[in-house]
């Protein structure tokens, strides 16, 4: 179905986007049903096949702390890569590089967390031993030639730690730019962030000097803030999204977390908008209602929800 496009006047937004398809890693990290490989491969090469040029498809940390991703090497040896797409993992310390890195992956992220409680709980780390454990790994994966994305968790809010100021958020992200990292996500990890913090996060990077175009955003889902944000972002100059088929998502160490911002609400979004994203919202609908076959629940996103079948 088509509603055709309206700008929004009088505002300066980019006319081609970038949407970094996250279902594969943050996706199914926390689902409770570990798909088998086959189904996993498949599922990115749809994205693909929707018009996904960058997608993060898996992670190299321990398959303890991450069970459900504990088949990475066997992923990224199934899925056939297609010329001038990107197919980032996450990769936490040299031993994770090692792993990708014999597998001729190009590009990485590391993923770092802006509190103290998320950084002990996700990485067994303090937040300054993270930046310690990333600084080989940056290093290493950029004198390769490789690109480097920097997540920071927690930019917003945090379970443990209650409100996050922006002053915190532009510590770590220049700690992270310091290591030579190319782009930073900036991550409302328990989906509480609302846009004045957003505008307030974004105002305090770029006034330090860090580029938007540098700058990503990964918002997840849990009070229905994520498309006012990415909104928010957007008309703030942000040109990189992240977001995942189908609204599926959630980090196994920071219990509230629900889903990501659902890729085809956000689709809706943009082309309402008039933006350009190169990806087929209906091919992404059939993609998230097939998967969700597979895992055994229906998508949480509403355009699925309002397209499929
Ligand atoms: P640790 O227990 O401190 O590890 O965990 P260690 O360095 O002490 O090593 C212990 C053993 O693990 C060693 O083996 C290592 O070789 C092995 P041993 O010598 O005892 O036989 N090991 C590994 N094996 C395979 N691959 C590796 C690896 N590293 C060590 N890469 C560690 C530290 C970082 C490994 C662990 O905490 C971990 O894997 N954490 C991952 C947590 C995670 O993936 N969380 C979800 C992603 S983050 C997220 O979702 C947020 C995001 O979406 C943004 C947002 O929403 O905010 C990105
Ligand atoms: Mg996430």
């Amino acid at each position: 179905m088509d509603f055709g496009a309206t700008p929004l006047d009088g505002l300066l937004l980019p006319p081609r986007v970038t949407i970094c398809e996250v279902g594969p890693r943050d996706g199914l990290q926390n689902e409770s049903t570990v798909l088998p490989v086959g189904v996993k491969a498949e599922f990115v090469e749809r994205l693909v096949d929707a018009g996904h040029t960058v997608v993060e498809t898996t992670s190299f940390v321990h398959p303890k702390w991450v069970p459900q991703l504990a088949d990475a090497e066997e992923l990224l040896r199934t899925v056939t890569p297609v010329p001038g797409v990107r197919y980032p993992v996450l990769v936490p310390n040299q031993r994770g590089l090692d792993r990708a890195v014999d597998l001729g992956v190009r590009d990485i992220a590391v993923f770092g967390s802006v509190t103290e409680t998320f950084a002990r709980r996700n990485l067994n780390r303090t937040v300054d031993e993270s930046l310690e454990m990333f600084t080989p790994v940056v290093a290493r994966a950029r004198e390769a030639g490789m690109r480097v994305r920097g997540y920071l968790s927690m930019c917003f809010g945090d379970p443990w730690e209650g409100r996050v100021a922006a002053r915190r958020v532009l510590d770590v992200a220049i700690r992270m730019m310091a290591l030579g990292c190319t782009e930073l996500s900036l991550g409302d990890t328990i989906g509480v962030a609302t846009p004045g913090q957003v505008v307030a996060v974004l105002d305090a990077l770029v006034a330090a000097g860090i580029g938007l175009d540098a700058i990503a955003v990964h918002f997840h889902d849990t009070y229905g803030q994520a498309l006012a944000n990415s909104l928010t972002a957007l008309r703030r100059g942000v040109t990189t999204f992240d977001a995942s088929a189908g609204g599926l998502g959630g980090c196994p160490y920071a219990g509230s977390a629900t889903g990501n911002l659902a890729t085809e609400d956000l689709l809706w979004q943009l082309h309402g908008l008039g933006i350009e994203t190169g990806i087929d919202l209906q091919k992404m609908v059939d993609t998230s209602t097939w998967l969700a076959d597979r895992l055994g629940r229906p998508s949480p996103s509403r355009t699925v929800t309002a397209l499929a079948g």
